[in-house]
This record gives structure tokens, sequence and C-alpha cells, in this order.
């Protein structure tokens, strides 16, 4: 299956903007313009007004322990960092951009909503962070994660920790798993095409 985002406008040329979600051929296609009806699925940059949806998506997920926790704040204080995914229900997924230094940013926050799994939203939203990451200047674009093989099909590699002194220090004393971490660090080197690093 591959995932491609298009313009609403070339979606409903090619009759696809019926449904709940445009998909044809085992290809779901995620529009991302903000004028797309309820049907589709959007990608955008997240709002204050999106802090409480948000906030309850990664909660689901930190309550099972595939998420780190976050609180109501601290989404709130990073929200210029998500891309969310939007459907006719509201917020279906989201990730985030965190910044490291000018050359090595993580994702981090990446959930969809059960909903919508396994359409292809995830790699999306993962696409449009790298995007953003590499007009940033981003060299290296790296999680940490338990979804090991979602981000390998991606263009990550699997890693170790000790190649990111900068996220070790910064996070990982005051990490609630710093005593028996179960998280495999994947690392996208940018500004080549994926499998070609
Ligand atoms: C992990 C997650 C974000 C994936 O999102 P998704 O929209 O379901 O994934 P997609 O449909 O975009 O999958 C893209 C590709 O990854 C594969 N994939 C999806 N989940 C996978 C997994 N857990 N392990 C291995 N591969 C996976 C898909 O089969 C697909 O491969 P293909 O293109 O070769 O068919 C989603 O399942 C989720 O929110 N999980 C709970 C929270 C979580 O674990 N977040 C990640 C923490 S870093």
């Amino acid at each position: 299956m591959s995932a491609q985002r298009i313009r609403w406008s070339e979606a409903a040329a090619a009759g696809l903007a019926r449904g709940p979600l445009t998909v044809a051929g085992g290809t779901v296609r995620v529009v991302a313009d903000e004028d797309a009806p309820a049907a589709a699925v959007l990608l955008r940059r997240a709002r204050a007004a999106d802090v409480s949806a948000l906030y309850e998506l990664l909660e689901r997920y930190a309550a099972q322990g595939l998420l780190l926790p976050r609180t109501r704040e601290q989404v709130a204080a990073t929200i210029e960092q998500f891309t969310v995914a939007v459907d006719a229900h509201g917020v279906a997924g989201c990730g985030a951009l965190r910044p490291y230094g000018p050359e090595l940013a993580e994702v981090c926050a990446l959930a969809v909503a059960e909903r919508l799994q396994g359409q292809s939203v995830g790699r999306c939203i993962v696409e449009s962070i790298v995007e953003e990451a590499e007009a940033t200047g981003v060299k290296r674009l790296f999680a940490l994660t338990l979804r090991e093989g979602f981000f390998n099909r991606l263009g990550f590699r699997t890693g170790r920790i000790t190649e990111l002194p900068e996220k070790v220090t910064a996070d990982c004393a005051g990490c609630p798993k710093r005593s028996a971490c179960d998280e495999i660090m994947v690392v996208r080197e940018l500004g080549c095409a994926p499998g070609t690093h």
C-alpha cells in the first residue's frame, strides 16, 4: 500500500471525493488542503483548540505504555510542534517535531486513533514531519519507539540511543522509563531518499 497526500481538488477530479476516507485500490489519500469536506482526512498544523483532543488521544496510548505520558499543560506548551490528522469525528492522529539543536530533531507523540489505523494516516503524518524537518535544515531525525517496524518501512534505520548524546542529556535522567528503557532508537538521515543511506 502506498500513501500520498493530494489536494482536495485533485481527489474530486479523480472521483475519490466520496466515503469516509478517500480510498482507491488500497491507497489511502489524505487530502492536504483546508477546504476538504468533513468526509476526508486532513493534515494540518495543530491549534490551541486541539489541546484537549490531542491530550486524550495521547493519554489512551500512554496508559497502554506505547507512549510516554504527557500532561495537558505539556501538550499546550508544545502545541506548535504538532501536526494533526482530522476526520469527520475530530482529531484522529498526531505527531510532533521536537528540535534538539539546528540539525537534530525527534518525531514524538505519534498516534493514530484506532478507527483509522492501518490506512496510511501514520505514514502521512511522519512524511509530513520529515518534510517539515528537511525544510528547517534538520539532518538527522530520530524516534524512540516500540514500533520499530513501522519506522523501518519509512526509511528509518535502527540504531542505539548512545548515538544521540543530546537526547540522553536532555531527557533520559528525568524519564519514567530510565531504569528499564524498552524503547528502540530509529533514525533517518535527511537530504537523501529512504533506503539510500
Ligand atoms: C504506530 C501507528 C502510529 C501507525 O499508524 P498507522 O496509521 O496505523 O500506520 P500506517 O497505516 O500508516 O502504516 C504504514 C506502514 O507501516 C506498517 N505498520 C503499521 N504499524 C506497524 C507496526 N506496529 N509494526 C510494523 N509495521 C507497521 C503498515 O503495515 C504499513 O506498511 P506498508 O506500507 O508496507 O503496508 C499507530 O498504529 C498508532 O498510533 N499506534 C499506537 C501508538 C503508538 O504506538 N505510537 C508510536 C509510538 S513512537
